[in-house]
């Protein structure tokens, strides 16, 4: 699996198989089509394409062809940007795992420099608008991710020594809200054609305030919605930090996700362009966004606001959440943040997890976390230390005893949250010093053996490290 989710996806968008419409993704596994009916999924790993190529006179289709000589025709925007694209991950497949077959789609083109494809070695993330990706540095897990795979490279480098060029590295100002606001008034000129039929693409303005085009913005990035071709709304998260290490993480989330299916339904899965969209202050770069689904819902703490006289609902939501870490953790998964923004209560009362920027997946294992999450969800003692599969125990008992005790004494929400959107109602400040704290005095004044139990488990925690194993998300549904 660790060797597996290393790899990243190369390209992605909406296609057509058969009449069949979905999403065809292209990664350093293989190529991926998920229809959109909900149909099984049709998966080609790499090693056995055996042919890549543009067929049809009048409608051109991505033709692939398999081992055993299946052909398999797809309708996909950008033709031959596919074509060279899937090639190219054949020949790093090929590369990286020493293996030259005789029966390869790439058996008849010379290996030669190519601006858009850039040496293992590079670090690139961002590059001139125009340009197509950087998939072997992305595919080595390297670009810029602190994730190193000294091996892979050294295989690639000996088995191609090839003189690339690489595109220059954008070391300038990152844009702001304001930038990417100005882009999605000009959505289809902004938009890279790697995200799909961008030209019939629609921005939609933020319903709650007209005349933004931006739904909310937080730390990292800002979220817009836009309607696809396919009919269906999308999120499109811009990075408005340079933090190069935050955005390449995300196309080995991404890859790990898209690994698990959906056996875990709190995810949403997401596609990561590294080269998405422009702005019309710096209009020769290209920089990352994230598109996922779009979460109709509302967030945790509008949830708690608008159920507060429903205690069953809040209490309910609580359980849900604690199984919903224990599921993660389960395989390998911590969210890093889990906060009242960053989860969301769909409109069919489904919890469902944004935001991963701070994410642990086991490909981080032994890496430093690079963020720290909204410290009053979090262990006081949370450094880039603590980072493995338990991060999320110490915040699901803060949310767990939180939405217990506001279910069973619904004044503790006014009392103690007072309209604070970045809290329940417990803060840092109560875990640092828990002796003076109203909040855990209110709270231990309930009758209740389970928020007793669990404010118990609170206390004890704070003396324990952040990992503490005593907290098993599990156990905290009642
Ligand atoms: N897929 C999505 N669908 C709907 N709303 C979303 C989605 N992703 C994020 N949001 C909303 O946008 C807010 C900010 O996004 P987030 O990814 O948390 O950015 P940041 O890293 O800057 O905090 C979230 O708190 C949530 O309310
Ligand atoms: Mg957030």
């Amino acid at each position: 699996m660790a060797q597996r989710s290393r790899y990243s996806i190369f390209k992605g968008t909406s296609a057509s198989t058969s009449g069949n419409r979905g999403t065809l993704v292209l990664s350093a596994n293989g190529i991926l089509f998920t229809p959109d009916n909900g149909d099984k999924q049709l998966f080609l790993p790499l090693e056995k394409i055996s042919a890549v190529s543009i067929e049809g006179k009048l409608l051109k289709r991505l033709c692939i062809v398999d081992n055993s000589g299946r052909r398999i025709l797809f309708s996909v925007p950008d033709l031959e940007d596919w074509r060279q694209t899937t090639e190219m991950a054949i020949r790093i497949y090929e590369a990286l795992s020493g293996n030259m077959p005789q029966n390869s789609a790439t058996n008849n083109i010379p290996i030669q420099p190519q601006a858009k494809h850039n040496p293992v070695s590079q670090s690139l993330t961002t590059s001139p608008a125009g340009s197509t990706g950087n998939p072997i540095a992305m595919a080595s897990g390297r670009a810029g991710t602190g994730v190193s795979t000294p091996n892979l490279q050294a295989t690639a480098r000996k088995s191609h020594p090839i003189n690339r060029t690489p595109p220059p590295v954008y070391n300038g100002q990152w844009p702001s809200g304001q930038d990417y606001e100005q882009s999605f008034q000009t959505l289809k000129l902004s938009l890279n054609q790697s995200l799909g039929q961008v030209d019939r693409w629609e921005a939609i303005r933020n319903q709650k305030n007209p005349s933004w085009y931006v739904y909310a913005s937080g730390n990292y990035g800002s979220i817009y919605k836009v309607k696809a071709d396919d009919g269906k709304y999308y999120a499109i998260k811009c990075f408005t930090k340079k933090s190069l290490t935050i955005n390449q993480r995300y196309s080995l989330i991404s890859d790990f996700l898209l690994n698990l299916g959906s056996s875990i339904p709190y995810l949403i899965h997401f596609s990561y362009f590294p080269e998405g969209i422009k702005t019309r202050k710096i209009p020769d770069v290209y920089f990352p966004v994230l598109k996922m689904e779009w979460i109709d819902g509302v967030t945790l703490n509008q949830y708690i606001s608008t159920h507060i006289d429903d205690s069953r609902a809040i209490r309910s939501l609580g359980n849900r959440i604690a199984d919903a870490v224990a599921k993660l953790q389960a395989v390998g998964i911590a969210h890093g943040d889990l906060s009242g923004d960053n989860i969301i209560i769909d409109n069919k009362g489904n919890v469902r997890f944004v935001d991963y920027d701070g994410m642990y997946i086991p490909d981080f294992k032994g890496q430093k976390a690079t963020e720290l999450g909204h410290a009053d969800f979090q262990h006081p003692a949370r450094n880039a230390d603590t980072y493995s599969e338990r991060l999320d125990s110490f915040s699901a008992l803060v949310i767990q005893l939180s939405l217990q005790s506001i279910g069973l004494k619904p004044d503790l929400w006014k009392k103690f949250n007072g309209n604070d959107p970045d809290c329940l109602i417990l803060r840092k400040s109560d875990f640092l010093r828990p002796n003076e704290s109203e909040a855990i005095d209110a709270i231990g004044k309930i009758r209740s053996k389970h928020t007793r139990k669990l404010l118990d488990l609170l206390i004890q925690s704070l003396s324990r490290g952040p990992l503490w194993d005593g907290i098993d998300p599990a156990s905290l549904v009642i």
